[in-house]
């Protein structure tokens, strides 16, 4: 079984669905062991509780710099004796001594077709603001594990979304939420817990 830890940081739609693909059978050989959000008001902490995961906060707030965070962050994905690291929607950068630690072992969902429109400020709905001012007419989510860099590792899935004449970011968002990341993030988990 792959012990999957989840960490977010809003709404969760994307925790949603790989709860439920675990539960009908989507994602194969896998537990979700933990949650971890950095933000006590996040939505996706009810989802958590509502599928009986165990859900923790880990803000930076609560802690006197960020290398205590840090610390603690890595400390508790290792105490849910964690072997992947499914970042959905986690709005913190990782810590290098976890990269390090976890190599190929976190993967990231990122809401465009890298390397459109990701790396530093780039997040949430930022992402199809930057979209629709550039007047791209597909843009999609990529899956890919987390390196050093900003969205710069390795891709492991993607897919394109078309781009609509009258979207807003908010509908752009939901459409590549619907018909791409929560189908990618739930398929790469379960590409990974099957070569596990
Ligand atoms: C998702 O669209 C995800 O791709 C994006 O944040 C949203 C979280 O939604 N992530 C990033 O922008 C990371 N750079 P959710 O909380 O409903 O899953």
């Amino acid at each position: 079984m792959l012990r999957v830890t989840v960490l977010v940081s809003g709404g969760g739609t994307n925790l949603q669905a790989i709860i439920d693909s675990v539960n009908n059978g989507t994602i194969k050989n896998t537990k979700l062991v933990g949650v971890i959000s950095n933000n006590a008001g996040a939505y996706a902490l009810e989802r958590a509780k509502k599928a009986d995961i165990p859900a923790f906060v880990i803000s930076p707030k609560d802690y006197e710099s960020r290398e205590i965070f840090n610390d603690a962050l890595l400390a508790k994905v290792k105490e849910l004796d964690t072997d992947l690291v499914v970042l959905a929607g986690f709005l913190v950068r990782i810590p290098e001594k976890m990269v390090h630690e976890y190599s190929h072992r976190i993967i990231n969902i990122h809401p465009s077709l890298i390397p459109s429109f990701c790396g530093v400020g780039y997040y949430g709905l930022k992402v199809h603001e930057a979209a629709l001012a550039k007047g791209v007419k597909v843009s999609g989510a990529t899956v890919h594990f987390v390196d050093e860099g900003m969205d710069t590792g390795e891709i492991i899935f993607q897919k394109a979304v078309e781009v609509k004449e009258d979207d807003t970011p908010e509908t752009l968002q939901r459409r590549i939420m619907e018909e791409a990341e929560w189908k990618l993030l739930p398929a790469a988990i379960n590409k990974i817990a099957l070569n596990s």
